[in-house]
């Protein structure tokens, strides 16, 4: 197992029970081995059932978890990932990831960031990191903390959002990014442009996007029920596109923001 996260991930928003819990197995026996799941996805038992199923050794599987914003309060942070850890079925978790900042005026920030280092401390994550965290927030998240303890900044990222500022300025500091909805929901899929690249490399255009994020540092967590489609992103891992795709590409950022949740950070 790499100390850093893997480029590759399975995401498990809506993987749920006996169904949630097959698909997470066929992902692991295509080859995935860093799985992203969240306390307010309900998928961490899923997770958790998944790999003890696979029979794969503890260390083999990279697991990412999320505190939910509603956990972020002194109260709450530890004992929720407690029962992170119980619902996972392990001793550690390997990235623990702040889901959104507080919205709560009650809840400051310096004190979920402690938290945060504090279970690192404690041994209960391997690494620690941030969701959906705007240049401003990693900045300070990297004060409290200090330089080099934040492993990732997980945010949406796709050919129409490239949050290109965002990522240049994790990539400097050593950060990867995390790019979640890596297919925009399914619809890179449709896009002519990216259809006219797959094709070159005989692939899909799904792959090249998936391709073209992790060329440029950022690892990819795309979510599929289908074992096929499962199969098809993890092979994107095999795709190298030309300096002039990834150009190509480039011109397809369009700032098409799909998560807005009605109080969202300032983003960059
Ligand atoms: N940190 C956060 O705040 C946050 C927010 C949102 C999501 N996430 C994470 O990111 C993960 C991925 O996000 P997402 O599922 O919303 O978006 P996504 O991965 O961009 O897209 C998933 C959708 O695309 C379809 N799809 C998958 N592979 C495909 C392929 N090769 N060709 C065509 N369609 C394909 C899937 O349908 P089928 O299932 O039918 O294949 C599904 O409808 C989530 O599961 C979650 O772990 C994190």
């Amino acid at each position: 197992m790499p100390d850093t996260i893997p480029m590759m991930g399975l995401g498990t928003y809506g993987r749920l029970e006996e169904e949630g819990i097959r698909a997470i197995l066929s992902a692991l026996e295509i080859g995935y081995r860093h799985i992203d799941t969240a306390q307010s996805y309900g998928s961490e038992p899923s997770v958790g059932e998944a790999v003890r199923r696979s029979g794969l050794d503890r260390d083999d599987v990279f697991i990412t978890t999320k505190v939910a914003q509603k956990k972020l309060d002194r109260a709450q942070f530890l004992p929720s990932v407690e029962t992170s850890l119980k619902d996972l079925q392990v001793d550690v978790i390997d990235l623990v990831l702040i889901h959104w900042p507080s919205i709560d005026p009650d809840v400051p920030f310096e004190s979920y960031m402690e938290d945060l280092g504090r279970i690192q401390d404690q041994g209960k994550a391997r690494h620690i990191g941030v969701s959906n965290f705007p240049i401003a927030r990693l900045k300070q998240a990297e004060e409290i903390l200090g330089s080099g303890r934040i492993h990732t900044d997980q945010v949406e990222i796709h050919p129409f959002l490239q949050n290109n500022k965002l990522v240049d300025f994790a990539l400097s500091k050593g950060i990867t990014p995390t790019a979640y909805m890596p297919l925009a929901q399914g619809r890179v899929a449709d896009d002519p442009l990216l259809q006219e690249i797959a094709e070159k490399h005989d692939a899909s255009a799904s792959q090249v996007s998936l391709a073209w994020l992790m060329q440029r540092g950022i690892a990819v967590i795309p979510a599929s029920a289908s074992a096929e489609r499962q199969k098809s992103n993890f092979d994107a891992q095999k795709i190298v596109l030309s300096k002039s795709d990834m150009e190509r590409i480039a011109t397809l950022d369009r700032g098409f923001r799909i998560v807005v949740p009605e109080v969202g950070p300032d983003w960059d």
